[in-house]
């Protein structure tokens, strides 16, 4: 199978869970890697599967994600997965699927199989904090076991969960 991951990152998190995916894929097929700003809406035609991954900015996929989902061309018998990462420690079980909805929505569109959404923490940029502990009303204790909480994700763990995940999908 011809597999296209494709990603939106500032920092650097779903690039890494971006990574593993391809890792994991390209053991057993053909897989591209590709920031989303080096593909062109007729290239997701050409695969057979594509997980497309973006942080969580203000609860919502990023903008450059939600507008590839509206342009991206598709074939028939293609297969679609998101990833997703953000900062909070984890999001109820509806929540998750909520912020996946751009991706199920242009599945639905297009004829695209919706296979599912990994998530996982990753740790919001330094400069970031101050004004998301602003925003968020935190006290510096409160804020400052939300960054130890945050810190180091994606980890190993995350990786090795993004891989299973792109396995069974891929299976
Ligand atoms: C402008 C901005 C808004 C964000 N909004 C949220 C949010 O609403 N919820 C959340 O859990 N994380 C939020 N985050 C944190 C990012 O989603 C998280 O750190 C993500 O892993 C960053 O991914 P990247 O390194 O690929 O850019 C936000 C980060 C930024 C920069």
């Amino acid at each position: 199978m011809k597999v296209l991951i494709t990603f939106f990152s500032q920092s650097g998190n779903t690039e890494k869970i971006a990574k593993a995916i391809w890792e994991e894929a390209s053991l057993a097929h053909e897989a591209d890697c590709k920031k989303l700003e080096d593909i062109t809406p007729g290239d997701v035609a050409l695969y057979d599967v594509i997980f497309i991954g973006s942080p969580l900015h203000s609860g919502s996929l990023t903008t450059p994600v939600k507008e590839c989902l509206s342009v991206l061309q598709a074939s028939s018998g293609q297969k679609m997965a998101g990833f997703i990462t953000h900062f909070a420690p984890a999001y109820p079980e509806q929540d998750m699927d909520g912020f996946a909805e751009p991706i199920k929505a242009a599945c639905k569109e297009k004829g695209i199989e919706y296979v599912g959404c990994f998530d996982c923490q990753g740790a919001l940029a330094e400069s970031m904090h101050e004004p998301v502990q602003k925003k968020l009303n935190l006290s510096d204790k409160a804020w400052a076991g939300m960054v130890k909480q945050m810190t180091g994700h994606p980890n190993e763990e995350d990786v090795a969960n993004a891989k299973a995940c792109a396995k069974a999908v891929l299976a």
